[in-house]
């Protein structure tokens, strides 16, 4: 764990002994439930720290849990406490506050709920020892203004909205100012409820367990590959309740509500309304519906599946959630173009079998199957493919640059991309299935597909995939890429390598050979090598940790460097990386990373 642990390290300090300068809070021997909840506060965006929540994105519930045990687990003496400025009736004031509340105001002693000697107590209050002022300070600011937030009784939102400014601040300089005793950890129980106890109550919070697992109807399993689940749910949000931005060229659509509700949602849509939404994209009430719900690739869904997806879409409990308004610029924004749009470019499939990229296997079962679920559920053509201008789809594969995010979805008809010609069949269901296979680690957007969707999969259908990925004819137009621009000049490759062997040999090792099983070699990796090289400045910008999936339950993590390095170390890393070790690719710019660094969300 604590290799894997080191891409939270790089900012919470050894062991999570908290960052040199106090900003980076202490994780260490904070109560383990406590930490898991914040996890999935920051997962969820109830509290909001963006790289966090990057970081977090591809983790399910049991990998935050091991990491909060683990980080719980640490032992690792606190340092002094730093002497306060404040007055003595300053002081008074906050142990006042601290230890007895306020009853004109309805606060209650903190030791209330943190306990008597402010230590925590088990299994989720955390201690208020040891913080430093400034992230007192913060922490309460963010409650008072909804900033952090946690699962309902958020007491602490309570709490702090009772306070005045200057208690905020009495408090959280008295707090810091004390000793941690020695051996500090968290008490077992709360303090007996004194007479004066105000009645805020703050249940033991409700901790989400991993779901268990049940044998699931087929519609639940259709859904997962079609990923209906991550499209339609904000975050944070109720499952299927729609409201998830998806962004498009031509600015944001909003996804549908379809739970069960059958006003909001879709609760009252028969199989023929249902078909007419997949097959043809349209609504129950006639709209056209526009392709950022992917119905370009759903129409090749069969009608079996479409009946048995509805059936299970009718058991996930409604909510009354109205549709979001989308936020898209002119003329798209209107029917009629989407009207032009469809006679251009959508036509419903025919009800008969994939014909696309037909090859001498075509005539194998298994290879028809995988072909319907690339093709249909799997909608894997919509990244992958090549959009025109006017956002469609045309044939050949040629990788595209996602609108939003910035990832590029590499081609899966060219080997310096995507293909998977040359990985056996087995290697590409593991891929699919497990994220990663010694050759590749999923990132970005495709981890969510991982994470999300193709890690269900049953092993004939990864099997029948990957048959089908593997027969993709190699793409006639594959544009011929330029080997070694051999612009960087001996110098910047130094000061790359000087950065590579600080930051980042330790993992991916010294010759960029990496670790099985744990760190991607970076030498000859095409991840690395492609003339698209949005991926790779978004990986050490950003950092990130594989989906975590049943075959990879806890995937290593790749620290973010956006604060670490500026963008003329990361070009410099990034070059070395792209021309050491025989890789032969052109070299980064410092305006390179800027683009991408501002395309960030902040
Ligand atoms: C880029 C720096 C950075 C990285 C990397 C990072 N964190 Fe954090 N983390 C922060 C900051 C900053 C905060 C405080 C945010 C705030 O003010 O609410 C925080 C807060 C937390 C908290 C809440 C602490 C508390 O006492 O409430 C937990 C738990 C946590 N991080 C765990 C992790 C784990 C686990 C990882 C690795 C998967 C990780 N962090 C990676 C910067 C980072
Ligand atoms: C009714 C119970 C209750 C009382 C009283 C209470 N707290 Fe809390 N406090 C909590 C809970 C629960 C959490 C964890 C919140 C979460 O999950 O985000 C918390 C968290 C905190 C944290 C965040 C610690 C961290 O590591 O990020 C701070 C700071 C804090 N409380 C300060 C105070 C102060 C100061 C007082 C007294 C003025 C106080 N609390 C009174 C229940 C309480
Ligand atoms: C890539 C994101 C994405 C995925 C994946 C996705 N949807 Fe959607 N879906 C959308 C968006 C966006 C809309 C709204 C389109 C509009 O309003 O024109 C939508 C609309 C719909 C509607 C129309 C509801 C209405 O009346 O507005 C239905 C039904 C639907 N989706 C079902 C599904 C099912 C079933 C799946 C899985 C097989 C699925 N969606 C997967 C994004 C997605
Ligand atoms: C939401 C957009 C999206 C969808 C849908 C999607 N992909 Fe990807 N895929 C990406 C991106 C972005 C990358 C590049 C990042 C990476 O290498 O992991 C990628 C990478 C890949 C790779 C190359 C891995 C490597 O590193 O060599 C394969 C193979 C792949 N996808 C297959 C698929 C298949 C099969 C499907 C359908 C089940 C699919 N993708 C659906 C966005 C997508
Ligand atoms: C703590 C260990 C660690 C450190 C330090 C680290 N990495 Fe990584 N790196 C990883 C892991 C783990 C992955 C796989 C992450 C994933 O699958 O999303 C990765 C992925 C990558 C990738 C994508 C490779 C692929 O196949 O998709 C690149 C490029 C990369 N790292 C470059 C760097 C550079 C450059 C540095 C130094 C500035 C660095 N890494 C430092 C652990 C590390």
């Amino acid at each position: 764990m604590a290799q894997r642990a080191r891409a939270c390290t790089v900012c919470h300090g050894d062991q999570g002994r908290a960052g040199p300068d106090g900003y980076y809070p202490r994780l260490a021997g904070k109560p383990a439930a406590y930490l898991y909840q914040q996890l999935v506060n920051f997962r969820s965006g109830r509290r909001h720290y963006a790289p966090m929540a990057a970081l977090l994105t591809n983790l399910d519930d049991a990998y935050l849990h091991a990491l909060a045990d683990y980080f719980s687990a640490q032992t690792v003496p606190y340092p002094a406490p730093k002497p306060t400025t404040q007055s003595n009736a300053e002081n008074e004031q906050g142990r006042k506050l601290v230890s007895e509340g306020n009853k004109a105001q309805r606060v209650p002693a903190c030791t209330q709920c943190h306990g008597l000697k402010l230590t925590g107590v088990n299994p989720d209050l955390p201690g208020l020892l040891g913080l430093p002022v400034d992230y007192i300070n913060a922490q309460l600011g963010s409650w008072r203004t909804g900033r952090r937030s946690t699962t309902t009784p958020d007491c602490m939102a309570t709490v702090a909205k009772r306070l005045t400014a200057a208690e905020v601040n009495a408090a959280a300089r008295w707090l810091a100012s004390q000793p941690v005793p020695l051996n500090a950890h968290a008490a077992d129980h709360k303090p007996a409820p004194s007479q004066d106890t105000l009645e805020l109550k703050c249940a033991e919070l409700a901790i989400a367990q991993a779901e268990p697992a049940v044998q699931e109807p087929r519609g639940a399993y259709l859904a997962r590959l079609g990923n209906c689940a991550h499209c339609h749910t904000a975050r944070g949000g109720a499952p299927f309740a729609g409201g998830r931005a998806v962004d498009t060229p031509f600015g944001a659509v909003f996804s549908s509500n379809i739970t069960s509700d059958p006003v909001y949602g879709i609760g009252a849509w028969n199989t023929d309304d249902f078909w007419r939404a997949l097959h043809h994209g349209e609504a129950k009430d006639g709209r056209l519906l526009y392709p950022a719900f992917p119905y370009t690739s759903y129409t090749h869904i069969s009608r079996a599946d479409a009946d048995a997806l509805l059936a299970y879409l009718k058991t996930i409990p409604a909510q009354a959630r109205i549709n979001q308004a989308h936020a898209l610029r002119w003329p798209m924004n209107t029917q009629l173009a989407l009207r032009v749009w469809r006679v251009l470019f959508f036509k419903p499939a025919s009800t008969e079998p994939v014909s696309i990229g037909q090859s001498a296997t075509a005539t194998s079962a298994a290879y028809a199957r995988g072909a319907y679920l690339v093709e249909g559920l799997g909608h894997c053509m919509e990244c992958h493919g090549t959009r025109n201008v006017l956002g469609s789809l045309s044939g050949a594969s040629v990788g595209s640059v996602l609108p939003g995010s910035q990832w590029f979805a590499p081609s899966l008809n060219d080997s310096a991309q995507a293909s998977v010609s040359n990985w056996s069949v087995d290697e590409i269901a593991r891929f699919l299935q497990t994220g990663v296979n010694g050759k590749a680690a999923a990132q970005g957007p495709m981890a969510e597909v991982v994470q999300h969707g193709t890690q269900y999969l049953t092993d004939a259908d990864a099997q029948a995939m990957a048959q089908y990925l593997k027969a993709l004819p190699p793409a006639a137009n594959v544009v011929a890429r330029s080997v070694a621009a051999g612009t960087s000049t001996s110098t910047n490759l130094s000061a790359g390598a000087k950065l590579y062997e600080t930051h980042c040999a330790d993992c991916h090792g010294l010759q960029g050979q990496g670790r099985a099983n744990a760190y991607p070699a970076l030498a000859g990796n095409r991840a690395v090598l492609m003339d698209n090289t949005n991926n790779l400045i978004l990986s050490a910008l950003n950092g990130g940790f594989a989906a975590t999936t049943k075959g990879n339950a806890r995937p290593f993590g790749m620290p973010p460097f956006m604060l670490q390095l500026n963008d003329g170390e990361i070009a410099a890393v990034l070059t070395y990386v792209r021309g050491a070790w025989g890789n032969q690719a052109g070299a980064l710019t410092e305006f390179d990373i800027n683009k991408l660094r501002r395309s960030q969300a902040p």
